[in-house]
């Protein structure tokens, strides 16, 4: 039995998301909360043959509650989008004070559930729900996951249009570490599971590297006002889920790029801020997950000299986003 919550549920992201879950049969139970249109979204994914029982949530009257109460697995794509011209920072001001209050939601009625933040930027909201977590006394690090699939999604279908055979795409795993904005993601194409055509370096190389760092940019600019990538985020938000649920139910081996805390695995996470070269509290690397969360913090390896010069680029952008996170939740006590 797997009760999974989604905040944000009417919105670009969550209904395509909500979907995907309810067409997952190991989840039993979907409740999707947002400030308008649950119940609609919630009859119309009820009507599709799957196991999952299907509720929406509105607030006042205790909805945040309600939806949450016995969740295992809270997903948060609640929030704004951007607009052209707009950085994953700028939605930091309505972000901050949304996801806030829906940490503390999770933390007074579900505070043992995995906790999968989408609502941007990222870096530093991941912070603001460990911090009210702490707050609360609950705070878990192996329970709290930035989602950072999208780079990985991005990368894996990239590096397969390259090669020329899109049908890899599924196929092709390619690390993304760091954060989710900008320089701060990392793809370490070095270690592609299929390896770039020979010859393919130089300016083509940086080119990728720099389409994987920009694709939310890309995708801004073609929706011209109307938000940033909804479908293909739903498709890696769902992944990523899924993949936390199946190690939930104690399958082996499940390794994911996620923007976690550091002390979630304390040895791993020590070794890996000596390759990084940095103190940080969070980045995102390959973690090893289990039936309760984080199993380990995979080290990044071998990267090349340049992928090295990638991740101290990353590391300036990082310690702001994340202090941005922690300081706000501080300040708002
Ligand atoms: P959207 O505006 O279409 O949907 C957001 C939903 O959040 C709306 O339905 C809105 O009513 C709801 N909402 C607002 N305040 C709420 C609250 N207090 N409680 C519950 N729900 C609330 O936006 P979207 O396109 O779905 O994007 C959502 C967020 O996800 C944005 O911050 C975006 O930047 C982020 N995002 C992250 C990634 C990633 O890779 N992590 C990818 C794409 C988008
Ligand atoms: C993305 O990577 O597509 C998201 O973070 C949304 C954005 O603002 O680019």
């Amino acid at each position: 039995m797997v009760k999974a919550v989604v905040l944000g549920a009417a919105g670009g992201i969550g209904q395509p998301l909500s979907l995907l879950l309810k067409c997952n049969p190991l989840i039993t139970e979907l409740s999707l909360y947002d400030i308008v249109n649950t119940p609609g979204v919630a009859a119309d994914l009820s009507h599709i043959a799957t196991p999952a029982k299907v509720a929406g949530f509105l607030p006042p009257d205790e909805g945040l509650t309600k939806a949450l109460t016995g969740a295992q697995l809270v997903i948060i794509p609640a929030g704004v989008p951007r607009k052209p011209g707009m950085s994953r920072d700028d939605l930091f001001k309505i972000n901050a004070g949304i996801v806030e209050g829906l940490a503390t939601g999770i933390a007074t009625t579900a505070p043992k559930a995995f906790v999968l933040v989408i609502s941007n930027p990222v870096n530093s909201t991941v912070p603001i729900v460990a911090e009210v977590f702490k707050k609360h006394n609950v705070f878990d690090p192996k329970r709290i996951f930035g989602v950072t699939t999208l780079d990985v999604v991005r990368a894996s279908t990239f590096v397969a249009d390259i090669i020329g055979d899109l049908s890899k795409a599924p196929d092709v795993v390619v690390p993304v570490v760091g954060g989710h904005s900008g320089v701060t993601i990392v793809p370490l194409l070095s270690q592609s599971s299929h390896p770039l055509p020979s010859g393919f370096s130089g300016e083509k190389l940086n080119a990728l590297v720099n389409r994987i760092q920009f694709g939310g940019d890309e995708v801004v600019k073609a929706k011209d006002g109307a938000g940033s990538a909804t479908l293909s985020m739903a498709y890696a938000g769902a992944e990523f889920a899924i993949k936390v649920i199946n190690a939930m139910k104690g399958q082996k081996g499940i390794i994911a790029p996620s923007f976690v805390h550091l002390t979630a695995d304390p040895a791993g996470g020590e070794a890996l801020k000596k390759e990084i070269g940095a103190d940080l509290e969070y980045f995102s690397a390959p973690v090893e997950l289990g039936p309760d969360g984080v199993i380990k913090i995979n080290p990044l390896g071998k990267i090349t000299d340049a992928e090295k010069k990638l991740v101290e680029a990353a590391v300036p952008d990082l310690t702001k986003n994340i202090q941005t996170g922690i300081a706000f939740t501080k300040k708002s006590n």
